[in-house]
């Protein structure tokens, strides 16, 4: 039995920063993200024959023997929990992120392998439950699988899920300045950040707030609400980081070369608003009919791409019946 899925990446307009419980990948507030309609992953999930004592993960052709592998069979073991199966499978992703474009792969990552998992194991998921797994692989990754704008819901394991809100038509110009490895990763910073810096117990009230009042304003189809309220929570956020100890800072001068670029071209009459992950590139909120010129206006910062809104996690194949081909078959095809 073979499932292929494909699922995009999602940029938070109102971040998640810090899990209320990383057992079950609770977030300690809600977010709310839009999805991109570029850098598609895609996962294939084989099962193999019972025998087959561990799985495999081949990463844009590569085999994978470190902690990205046990990240991926820890994703599988739960997979197999809800499924009661305990047969073994090959995991086969494409990741057309561009190395170091600053996009967070492991929100596109997860979504099409809860996807193709849920598939390749017989799970027949609702949408919400499959975002309430694609939680368990990475946080972010649970707003990947509605696609368009989405909200993550803070709650508990039943509660905590995402989906698609109203919203008004929005697109994106990634502006990519840096493609050097992360200095520290965010599931390690969000952990420092939580127990040293004094400003997260600030971050999370303002940021349940923010959700709320994002959400008035994507109803409402106010765009310019959502982009100031996009661009004030990503300084909060970083804000929030920074007063780790010792500091985390993901922003760099180039980064914030960027963030004035984007201020001068509001204070010219173009409304952009920029926000930026865990990393120094910054991706820039705009109306549709502004990406063209607000990505050549951008351009000689760093390498542009613009993006649509992207669609929800889906499956794009399915073969086999529950017969487990060895994996040498597969690769043969
Ligand atoms: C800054 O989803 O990568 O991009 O749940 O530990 O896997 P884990 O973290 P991850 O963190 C994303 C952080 C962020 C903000 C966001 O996407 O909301």
């Amino acid at each position: 039995m073979t499932a292929t899925a494909v699922a995009h990446p999602n940029i938070a307009l109102v971040k998640y920063w810090g899990k209320a419980d990383a057992e079950l990948a609770l977030p300690a507030t809600g977010s709310v993200s839009m999805g991109l309609d570029v850098f598609p992953t895609t996962t294939s999930v084989t099962l193999l024959d019972s025998q087959e004592a561990r799985d495999g993960f081949v990463l844009n052709g590569r085999a994978v023997e470190d902690g990205a592998l046990t990240r991926v069979e820890q994703f599988l073991d739960l997979v197999r929990q809800l499924a009661g199966s305990d047969v073994r499978a090959h995991v086969d992703s494409t990741n057309t992120v561009p190395t170091g474009a600053g996009l967070a792969s492991s929100a596109s990552g997860f979504a099409a392998l809860a996807t193709a998992a849920a598939a390749a194991y017989g799970l027949d998921l609702s949408m919400r439950d499959l975002s309430r797994l694609a939680r368990r692989g990475s946080g972010s990754a649970t707003r990947s699988i509605p696609g368009g704008v989405a909200v993550w819901h803070a709650g508990d394991d039943q509660g905590s899920f995402a989906e698609t809100v109203p919203a008004p038509p929005m697109a994106m110009v990634v502006v990519t300045i840096d493609d050097g490895p992360k200095a520290i990763g965010s599931r390690e910073a969000m952990r420092r950040t939580i127990a040293t810096s004094p400003f997260y117990p600030a971050w999370v009230t303002s940021t349940t707030e923010t959700v709320g009042d994002m959400l008035t304003a994507c109803a409402a189809g106010d765009f310019t609400r959502i982009g100031e309220l996009t661009e004030s929570n990503a300084l909060r956020m970083h804000a929030t980081i920074e007063g780790a100890f010792p500091p985390i800072r993901y922003l760099n001068a180039r980064s914030v070369a960027v963030f004035d670029a984007v201020a001068a071209l509001r204070a010219a009459g173009t409304e952009a608003y920029a926000t930026a992950d865990a990393g120094p590139n910054v991706v820039v909120l705009v109306q549709p009919q502004d990406r063209v010129v607000v990505a050549a206006a951008l351009a000689h910062l760093g390498t542009v791409i613009e993006s649509g809104t992207g669609p929800a996690a889906r499956l794009v194949g399915s073969e086999g019946t529950g017969t487990h081909r060895p994996v040498q078959e597969e690769s043969a095809e």
